[in-house]
């Protein structure tokens, strides 16, 4: 089982690095993480070379995370609210998986196998009114693309006050996910 991790945060050991690790702790299988803001990956340009090529035009790191993603049977994202959205080099992550979009519309669809899929997202703000909804339709966008069923979230808020680790719901809640995702695998 391959589990493909796209984290979003700027700070390596913040809550969202915890929360991350409690859900991986349940998890078997090889686990590769594709750390937003320490890996150079440029944003989308919109030249269209994928709406007539396979493939992105963009020659950097992008181009070692594509057969990653296509190998991958889990995708994981992890990730921090920043203005009720994804910090700017997720996004741009994102934004280069245009050509999983590109593909599908040519409908030459590349060979991208079924995948499982879950959403984990800190807000340091204590919960208010659709806190998640904003990146809730972001990264379900992103996963019908990456042909990626959702099989289960945890959105964590108030994390400037109450820290994940202390957060005994969500202990308990990571762990069944992560064991959720190894059996499905299984079945
Ligand atoms: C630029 C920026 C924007 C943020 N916007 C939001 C927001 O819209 N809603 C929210 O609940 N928290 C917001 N936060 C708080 C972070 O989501 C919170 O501190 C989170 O725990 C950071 O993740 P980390 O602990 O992994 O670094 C924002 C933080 C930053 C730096």
């Amino acid at each position: 089982m391959k589990t493909l991790v796209f984290f979003g945060s700027a700070r390596k050991k913040g809550h969202t690095k915890d929360l991350l690790n409690m859900v991986l702790k349940d998890l078997n299988g090889e686990v590769e993480i594709v750390d937003a803001y320490r890996t150079e990956i440029s944003p989308c340009i919109d030249c269209r070379y994928c709406w007539e090529n396979r493939g992105c035009s963009i020659n950097d790191y992008m181009q070692k995370v594509y057969p990653k993603i296509d190998e991958a049977d889990n995708i994981i994202f992890a990730s921090p609210l920043y203005f009720n959205n994804v910090p700017g080099p997720l996004k741009s992550i994102i934004d280069r998986c245009q050509v999983y979009w590109a593909s599908r519309k040519r409908k030459q669809e590349k060979n991208i196998k079924d995948k499982n899929a879950l959403l984990l997202i800190c807000g340091g703000a204590p919960s208010y009114n659709n806190q998640f909804l904003a990146i809730e339709l972001v990264l379900k966008g992103i996963l019908k693309d990456l042909n990626a069923e959702l099989v289960g979230n945890i959105y964590v808020p108030n994390t400037d006050k109450v820290s994940v680790l202390e957060n005994k719901n969500v202990l308990k809640k990571a762990s069944e996910l992560g064991l959720k995702l190894k059996n499905l695998y299984n079945d």
